[in-house]
């Protein structure tokens, strides 16, 4: 018996697997109920007493050694099955996280979409300026106050004022004084303002401006367009209203009001009641201006209109802290994630 034992451990010591099932097998094969290892045990009873302790202690050993062969087997072969390279179909993708669009690249870019389907074109120009494209050109008296430096980012005073551009209006200047009329354009862009940042005010927003020249332009006109750019952008149920205003490079003047998209003219917090929100600024483009670029006002007149693009957006998406804008809070732009 002690020969068979001893013929086993080595049977067992060698023993390899190349599956589970394989281990299984091997396991029924020694310590199953009719396994090699059981049998001997079953036969243990006919060992005689002399023997017994010898034998029974190298049973004992076989027993263990088999019982933790088969589990290292089955313990190496799990481990190759989970292994880290194998690829699993099922799994789920890592998700991909997508940048979206600015807020006020959305807004920016719906206005200008509605613009260019009354054929309006767009115009850009440079947001470092000169005094004559800023305010010269535009008919600003030598004492306004946005000549201050209290309004207005000076870069240099000597030898010509060179400064960062307050409004877009300077874009106009450039194009009216590089084309003869029809001119019909729109003005993105930056502008800067020497303003303390509050949740009101910031020392930068955005403009979209536009220009419109040719022979017998009315007022009428403007307002038609403005219209019509309410509606698109606020919904066809939108009022506008005109009210009498001054600005040094339109005559007449106005600011215009767009019935209160909150609460539809009834009065609600945001119009403070009065059912009314101011959008932007507009006029007969002045011909003090013309002339200056080089047209003549004898023969052309010409409307003029501009806007902040975050006053847009805040009546649009309710943002009523205007930093929220330049503050990159990724759980402020993800808000924007649907509205790509
Ligand atoms: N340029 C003016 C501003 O920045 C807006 C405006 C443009 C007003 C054109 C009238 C006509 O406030």
């Amino acid at each position: 018996m002690l020969e068979k034992i001893s013929q086993l451990t080595d049977e067992i010591s060698a023993l390899t697997a190349a599956s589970l099932q394989d281990v299984e097998q091997l396991r029924i094969k020694y310590l199953g109920k009719k396994g090699a290892i059981t049998l001997l045990m079953a036969d243990f009873r006919n060992v005689p007493a002399e023997s017994k302790r010898e034998v029974g202690q190298a049973i004992n050993q076989l027993k263990t050694l088999a019982t933790e062969k088969i589990n290292t087997l089955r313990e190496t072969l799990a481990d190759a099955d989970s292994d880290d390279d194998a690829v699993d179909l099922t799994r789920t993708a890592t998700p991909r996280l997508f940048g979206t669009r600015h807020p006020l690249s959305l807004v920016k870019r719906e206005m200008l979409s509605i613009f260019a389907s009354m054929g309006f074109t767009i115009a850009e120009g440079p947001e470092i300026e000169d005094d004559w494209h800023v305010f010269s050109s535009l008919n600003f008296p030598a004492d306004h106050p946005a000549r201050d430096m209290q309004d207005t980012f000076f870069i240099s005073r000597d030898p010509a004022d060179i400064l960062l551009r307050t409004h877009t209006s300077s874009v106009q200047t450039r194009v009216m004084e590089k084309t003869q009329p029809p001119i019909r354009i729109v003005c993105p862009g930056r502008v800067y303002r020497n303003e303390a940042i509050s949740a009101r005010a910031h020392c930068f927003f955005h403009q979209v401006e536009g220009l419109y020249i040719d022979k017998n332009v009315s007022f009428a006109d403007l307002r038609q367009v403005l219209l019509q750019f309410a509606k698109e952008m606020f919904g066809p149920e939108t009022q506008i209203r005109l009210r009498p205003s001054y600005f040094p490079f339109t005559e007449p003047s106005a600011e215009m009001d767009i019935s209160c998209n909150i609460c539809g003219g009834k009065g609600c917090a945001l119009c403070k009641g009065t059912g009314w929100v101011e959008i932007l600024g507009c006029g007969m483009v002045d011909p003090n201006v013309l002339k200056a670029c080089g047209i003549d006002p004898e023969v052309y007149s010409g409307y003029a209109f501009g806007m902040g693009i975050e006053r847009i957006a805040n009546l649009k998406y309710r943002v009523t802290d205007l930093r929220l804008f330049s503050e990159n809070d990724v759980r402020f732009l993800h808000e924007f994630d649907a509205a790509r």
